[in-house]
């Protein structure tokens, strides 16, 4: 991708992530009032690879370890109808503001330990690797895919492989009620690619150990 887009998208996001922080000064989140309304998440987010069939099956997302600021970002997109998910619209329309940042905290720390090694990772193969250079990847999704530039970027490296592709693929549907994601960033990436493409970089990403992890919660109190 050229770089005076990516410089463009970057820096368009950049203040509106500076606006969107400057609202929501007072909102701190408490981790312990995040970890009393887990009790909702767990049935799926807690179950290691628990399996969801919409749009197609895939596991859930790994969202322990993830950056405290993109899982209210994400929260927040399912409750405005940003991203579609109608199972995330669901769950997050019956969240206050407050819950969503306590469940964003909470699980930004309940990452049960995992932390991404010191050895590099196995690089791409030649093909995946023009293609990642093409869209940019780790200018945004930083080194491993784990330390985002902004840090209401997700961390990506080591998550499910059919997440990520259902997610890539997500970014390209319009104009559907109850698939897709709006996203502006991420919607002129996945366009310059074709499917069999998202998929090589997924397959890829996943392999790449991150610091995202599911935990069973049994026995911690509700
Ligand atoms: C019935 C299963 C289910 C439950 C319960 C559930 N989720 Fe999800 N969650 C999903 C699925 C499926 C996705 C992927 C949706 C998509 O493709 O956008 C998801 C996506 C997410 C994401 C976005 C992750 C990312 O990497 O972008 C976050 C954050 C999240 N869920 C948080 C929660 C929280 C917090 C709760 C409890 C309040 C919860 N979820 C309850 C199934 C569930
Ligand atoms: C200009 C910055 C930028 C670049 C370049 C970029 N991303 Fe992203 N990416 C983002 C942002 C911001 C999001 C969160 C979008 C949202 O909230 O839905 C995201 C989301 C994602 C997601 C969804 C993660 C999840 O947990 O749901 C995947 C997968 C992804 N990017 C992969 C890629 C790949 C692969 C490339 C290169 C081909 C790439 N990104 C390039 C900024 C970027």
């Amino acid at each position: 991708m050229n770089k005076t887009l990516i410089t463009l998208l970057k820096t368009a996001v950049a203040s509106a992530t500076f606006a969107a922080v400057g609202a929501q000064a007072q909102l701190v989140g408490d981790i312990n009032a995040g970890l009393a309304r887990a009790a909702m998440c767990i049935g799926c987010h807690g179950i290691p690879d628990y399996r969801n069939s919409f749009p197609q099956i895939h596991r859930v997302p790994m969202i322990s370890g993830q950056s405290e600021q993109y899982i209210l970002a994400a929260l927040q997109a399912y409750q405005k109808g940003e991203r579609r998910h109608p199972t995330m619209r669901g769950i997050a329309g019956g969240l206050t503001e407050q819950d969503m940042a306590n469940l964003a905290a909470f699980y930004a720390q309940h990452n049960g330990n995992v932390q991404a090694p010191e050895t590099p990772p196995r690089a791409p193969n030649a093909v995946v690797a023009a293609l990642l250079d093409r869209g940019a990847c780790i200018s945004c999704h930083g080194a491993n895919f784990s330390s985002p530039t902004d840090p209401s970027w997700p961390k990506i490296g080591g998550q499910h492989a059919d997440y990520l592709f259902v997610s890539l693929k997500s970014y390209w549907v319009e104009g559907n009620d109850v698939i897709g994601r709006s996203n502006p960033m991420m919607r002129s990436i996945v366009s310059q690619f074709t499917l069999q493409e998202l998929r090589l970089m997924a397959n890829y990403i996943a392999t790449v150990p991150g610091e995202l992890a599911t935990v069973p919660q049994g026995g911690l109190r509700r």
